[in-house]
């Protein structure tokens, strides 16, 4: 599904103009200048955050609670040393999932964790320290880019955010995702002013798709035909993903870190659910012995996952 070979063929097709320039360095400098500006939104794992624990940290066991009110950040995710160190795995665990508080109508840490998302605006922060993610995480592309003339926080811009959240309903307390679109308005123009005002390209693969798609739908129509010439959606289909079913259905092997556990706290769990619109009330995504699940059964669904009705916000 996070595999970028579903990523390049829509995008060589619409850089093809771009790649096409000749690689002398005059012929460069001028590519150079009628590059537009790309915007990338890498997939769902690509963001890296950072944490901090405060003093209102409960931690579970004393090793959770080590780096406790130390005021030192570090990698949350992605930390595949730590995720591979059993014992540190449920600390990992705990201090990933959210929790959704009723009150602010919204989701938010673990109380006592504090997070942020590493290298907002740069193509080259979507890198954990597993280099198996660099493929993942729009790598290779981001060298294709460079070769062309493209260059990171000159005309390449990225634009990582935090996989556990996602866009609520309009109407709905959607603090993170505000942040976010604040944020991707400001890289925008910001793109755009760097480079005598041309308009950006935005480029996303796989759940990058859903926040570009978002954002665009929410900014005024006048901003966008100023600042965005062209969105490319990668290996995302805006109907929504089967697998995300899969994921909220199926056992992953628990463990001491139980990831379903973890994922299923995510507000971004839900979002990516099949639409009806698209999937329909006939084709059965979800078989089972007793029933079968139709996009249209997505309650029901929900519910035979043993999901609790009120921290499902969709
Ligand atoms: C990853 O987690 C391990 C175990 O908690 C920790 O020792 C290490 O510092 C973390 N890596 C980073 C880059 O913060
Ligand atoms: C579920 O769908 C499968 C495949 O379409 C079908 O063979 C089966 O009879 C259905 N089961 C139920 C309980 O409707």
């Amino acid at each position: 599904m996070d595999k970028l070979q579903w990523l390049c063929l829509p995008c060589l097709l619409v850089f093809a103009p771009f790649f096409l320039f000749g690689s002398t360095s005059a012929a460069h400098h001028h590519q150079r200048d009628v590059l537009h500006p790309v915007v990338l939104l890498p997939g769902f794992s690509c963001g890296q955050i950072e944490a901090r624990l405060t003093d209102a940290y409960d931690s579970p066991s004393p090793l959770c609670g080590l780096r406790k009110g130390d005021g030192r950040w570090f990698r949350l995710w992605k930390n595949s040393t730590g995720l591979q160190d059993l014992p540190n795995m449920a600390c990992f665990a705990d201090q990933l999932r959210l929790v959704y508080d009723p009150t602010a109508g919204d989701y938010r840490n673990v109380p006592g964790v504090v997070t942020r998302v590493l290298s907002f605006g740069s193509a080259r922060g979507f890198l954990s320290d597993d280099p198996a993610d660099k493929e993942n995480c729009m790598g290779r592309f981001v060298e294709a880019l460079e070769r062309v003339g493209y260059s990171d926080g000159e005309s390449l811009f990225g634009a990582p955010y935090d996989l556990r959240h996602a866009p609520a309903a309009p109407e709905l307390p959607n603090r993170e995702f505000s942040m976010f679109r604040r944020s991707l308005t400001a890289l925008v123009e910001h793109a755009s002013r760097r480079n005598g005002g041309k308009p950006v390209i935005l480029v996303s693969h796989s759940q990058g798709g859903l926040l570009a798609l978002e954002f665009l739908n929410r900014s005024p129509l006048a901003w966008r035909r100023r600042l965005v010439k062209h969105f490319v959606m990668a290996s995302r289909g805006a109907g929504g993903i089967v697998v995300t079913m899969k994921g909220l259905a199926a056992s992953d092997g628990g463990g001491v870190l139980s990831m379903r556990r973890v994922k299923r706290s995510f507000e971004s769990a839900f979002v990516g659910l099949p639409s009806p619109a698209v999937f329909g009330g006939e084709t059965p995504l979800v078989v089972t012995r007793d029933r079968n699940y139709t996009a249209r059964d997505m309650p029901e669904f929900l519910s035979a996952a043993g999901l609790p009705a009120p921290a499902v916000k969709l």
